[in-house]
């Protein structure tokens, strides 16, 4: 016998777990499943930047009060090049900011807000595939830790299951979207050691490029750019500092004990739909960014804020949120390819670039920071365009 729910949500990640909360306060019933176990769910090591929309969609629905209080407000980011650090000062510019709150934080304060208020989470339950998704009655055909299969019938299908996403097949099959690869990978560490700036470091160097990020008072994340098929044990740890120093000139690192390491791949990716049918999909199932603009989350959550007012208006049979919801999303999705793309081309050296590569690439980071408006842009982008109310 199929289980029955209104929304079938796969995947608990950022995407699945905000939206099942944001149905919840409506009243709609949702399964959420994932392959994954809560542990690891709750500390795998992923990026750190929340705009100031999603802190305030995290904090006004109560899905996270951690976000004020453990997270740290950043009124900028520093832009490194030529050894000299320009800040870019988003408060003095637009008045806006972000906030520095790992997302392994977001998923444990979203976790423990969903079983207090009684959602029907499974761990360890893997999505197989989606039939009838252009039915009344779409499905979600699945498999329990035991192998055992079950099917949750909803009136509609959420897929929130990441890059790897199995109801994206239902949607706009394989490879089914627009991609683009980029010659380069990010080492990253988490290491122990005090913060070595007050804002991030985003930093253009001849070497190649680095960033200099945190999280917390004792520990801080750092990157940089290595090929995609580097080996992460193969460098030592004074090598990994050596690398790190070299492409942040000008700013004295503060060093410390290594002890997380990993090789973070670069993709873009845009599905062709987000939707067919009954069936929708969310957040990395439908797009992947590049990390540099930090926009892999936030553009998760505007995905969910906008899908939450189509369902909702569903419900008072008005069809129309619903219909447009794939197009009003890959505006937003659309426009974050493009910044990410930017910061990533603007900051990174490519493999063949040549002198006249390089001084160009200066001079349009110069041509940001000598501007206001160039600022601006940046500014206006990275803490993220308003999110519909
Ligand atoms: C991070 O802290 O992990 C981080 C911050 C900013 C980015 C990417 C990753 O652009």
């Amino acid at each position: 016998m199929p289980e029955r729910t209104q929304v079938a949500i796969v995947g608990a990640g950022p995407a699945g777990l905000l939206l099942s909360h944001l149905l919840a306060e409506a009243g709609i019933s949702s399964i959420v499943i994932d392959s994954r176990t809560r542990e690891q769910i709750e500390t795998t090591i992923r990026a750190g930047i929340l705009e100031q929309g999603t802190v305030e969609v995290l904090h006004e629905t109560g899905a996270s009060d951690r976000v004020l209080t453990v997270g740290d407000r950043h009124d900028g980011i520093y832009l490194g090049f030529e050894g000299e650090l320009h800040h870019i000062d988003f408060t003095s510019l637009i008045g806006r900011n972000v906030w520095l709150y790992p997302q392994h934080e977001v998923l444990i304060d979203l976790i423990a807000a969903r079983l207090k208020g009684g959602q029907d989470l499974r761990f360890g339950v893997t999505a197989q595939r989606v039939e009838d998704a252009e039915s009344a009655r779409p499905k979600v055909i699945a498999t329990d830790a035991d192998g055992a299969e079950l099917t949750i019938e909803a009136d509609g299908v959420v897929g929130a299951d990441g890059s790897r996403s199995v109801v994206r097949q239902a949607i706009v099959g394989s490879p089914g979207g627009y991609f683009r690869e980029y010659p380069f990978a990010w080492f990253g560490i988490l290491c122990e050691a005090p913060p070595s700036a007050d804002e991030l470091i985003y930093s253009n160097s001849p070497d190649g490029f680095a960033l200099i990020s945190q999280r917390s008072p004792t520990v801080q994340r750092m990157y940089f750019q290595c090929d995609p098929e580097a080996d992460p044990d193969a460098l030592s740890e004074a090598q990994i500092w050596d690398e790190l120093q070299r492409r942040t000139p000008g700013t004295e690192l503060n060093e410390g004990r290594i002890f997380q390491r990993d090789v973070l791949k670069f993709r873009s990716f845009v599905a062709y739909e987000m939707r067919k049918g009954r069936a929708v999909i969310v957040g990395d199932a439908a797009h992947t960014v590049p990390p540099t603009g930090a926009k892999g989350m936030n553009l998760a959550v505007a995905d969910v804020v906008l899908l939450d007012r189509a369902i909702r208006a569903l419900l008072e049979n008005d069809e129309r949120p619903l219909d447009a919801f794939s197009e009003t999303a890959m505006r937003r999705v659309w426009k974050a390819q493009q910044f990410s793309w930017w910061m990533t081309s603007m900051l990174h050296t490519m493999p063949e670039a040549s002198d006249f590569d390089r001084r160009r690439q200066v001079a349009e980071l110069r041509t940001v920071t000598d501007s206001r408006a160039g600022m601006t842009y940046l500014a206006e982008a990275y803490t993220g365009w308003p999110l519909p109310r």
